[in-house]
């Protein structure tokens, strides 16, 4: 390997299927945008989707069932790690082959029940696949973290053709979201606050998402309660 490229390895795109040149490094980096580029597109698709899920739902019910979409396309970096880790490759290939969550969409709702029918819309949808599901909300995992979680593949149409692409789908109230980001600064922060006393933390956070759970549940109860709007009929 070119000794100038090793030197800079801690630019991961030259890593890359260990490039052995310059041309080699910008050959392999172009494959690695293009396949991003790919990742990109099924965000954008699927976003979509859940836009136009959300839009015809709320002019029917006068009420959003969506209250955010968040995305993002795994970083070189995490990609990086994340196959190391499991023992894998950094090539194309095992990218694809690999990992589920390059391309992730973040849904937030605002009731539990909003989630069953946006996943269930979704996965009704003919030109989408569903690959796998996870339903963290039933099984809760032993922290506390809820979530429903989908794998699905949709094909994109691009100049050469159809390529069916993978992408991740998360979807949780918004409660559910607020504990999971805390939960996940104690993920990060973990290694760097090693005086603290991690497990009271854990417990303390396990505490809360029972309570969001509660939560979400009442506001459930009020929501049918309240019952969904409908139009009045016309004289
Ligand atoms: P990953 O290697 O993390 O992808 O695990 P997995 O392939 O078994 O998938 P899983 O469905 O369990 O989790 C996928 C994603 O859900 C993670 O990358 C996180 O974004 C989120 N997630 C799962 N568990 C937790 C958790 O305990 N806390 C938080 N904050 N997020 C979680
Ligand atoms: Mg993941």
């Amino acid at each position: 390997m070119n000794s100038t490229l090793n030197e800079s390895s801690t630019n991961l795109e030259v890593q890359w299927l260990d490039a052995e040149s310059p041309e080699d490094f910008i050959r392999h980096s172009s494959t690695f945008n293009s396949l991003m580029m790919k990742y990109r597109c099924v965000i954008r698709q699927i976003e979509t989707k859940l836009e136009v899920l959300n839009d015809e739902f709320s002019v029917a019910n006068k009420r959003n069932p969506i209250s955010s979409i968040k995305s993002r396309v795994k970083s070189p970096s995490s990609i990086h790690e994340k196959l190391t880790r499991r023992g894998f490759p950094f090539t194309e290939q095992s990218i694809v082959t690999n990992l589920d969550d390059v391309a992730g969409v973040r849904v937030v709702c605002p009731f539990i029940s909003d989630i069953y029918a946006i996943a269930e819309l979704i996965s009704s949808q003919d030109d989408i696949t569903v690959l796998k599901i996870k339903d963290y909300i039933k099984n809760p995992k032993s922290n506390g973290y809820r979530s429903y979680h989908m794998i699905v593949e949709v094909p994109v149409y691009f100049s050469d053709g159809k390529v069916p692409m993978r992408a991740e789908i998360q979807i949780r109230t918004n409660g559910m979201d607020f504990w999971a980001s805390v939960d996940h600064q104690l993920h990060y922060k973990k290694v760097m606050i090693p005086g603290k006393d991690v497990t009271s933390i854990e417990q303390a956070l396990a505490l809360c998402a029972e309570t969001v759970n509660e939560t979400d549940q009442r506001m459930e109860a009020i929501k049918d309660l309240i019952g969904e709007f409908v139009e009045p009929q016309q004289i």
